[in-house]
């Protein structure tokens, strides 16, 4: 199977803070955000594998700065590590007021997506091209990350 660029299944998303995204202190749901998350590490997850992916996992996720109705949101989705069947994939998000330009950080997170065939069985993903160390170093991270999350599964 050949080995896939890191950077060809980079997602990024762009969502406007609308009312209906807000809780009662005008600020985004969590929940909002967390299925933003999920959309756009699907779609990079998606884009590598060139298959149907499933999110398998979700790694604890803790809320840095609020995001207010009137402001956006932006997703940046990377894969950083492959495995056999599944992908470690990295969502950085951050809020932005567009009038000033002004951005901060909002939500780092690590989500498990599984590729599945036609049947709903997971099959194998493409390994990543190891073309730096960075991609080296995000691997090597990755597979640590995962043998923790594979200790604790029930
Ligand atoms: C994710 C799912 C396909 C795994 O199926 P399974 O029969 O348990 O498959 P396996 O045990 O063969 O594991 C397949 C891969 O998933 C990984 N995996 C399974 N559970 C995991 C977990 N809790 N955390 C991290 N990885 C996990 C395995 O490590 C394996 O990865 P690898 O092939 O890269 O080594 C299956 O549990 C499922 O369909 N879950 C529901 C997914 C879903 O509905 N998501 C929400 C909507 S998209």
């Amino acid at each position: 199977m050949e080995s896939r660029h890191q950077s060809a299944s980079r997602t990024d998303m762009t969502e406007y803070v609308l009312p209906q995204h807000a809780n009662a202190m005008g600020n985004v749901f969590g929940g909002q955000i967390m299925a933003w998350v999920d959309l756009c590490a699907a779609i990079c997850a998606q884009r590598h594998s060139g298959k149907l992916c499933v999110t398998a996992f979700v790694d604890d996720l803790k809320f840095q700065k609020p995001v207010k109705v009137g402001e956006v949101v932006r997703l940046h989705a990377l894969v950083n590590a492959v495995f056999s069947t599944s992908m470690e994939i990295e969502v950085v998000v951050e809020g932005e007021d567009s009038r000033t330009g002004a951005r901060w950080p909002c939500v780092d997170a690590r989500l498990t997506f599984v590729a599945v065939d036609d049947d709903r069985k997971p099959t194998k993903v493409p390994p990543l091209v190891m073309d730096s160390d960075h991609v080296r170093a995000s691997q090597a991270d990755g597979e640590a990350r995962r043998s923790l999350r594979l200790q604790k599964k029930v």
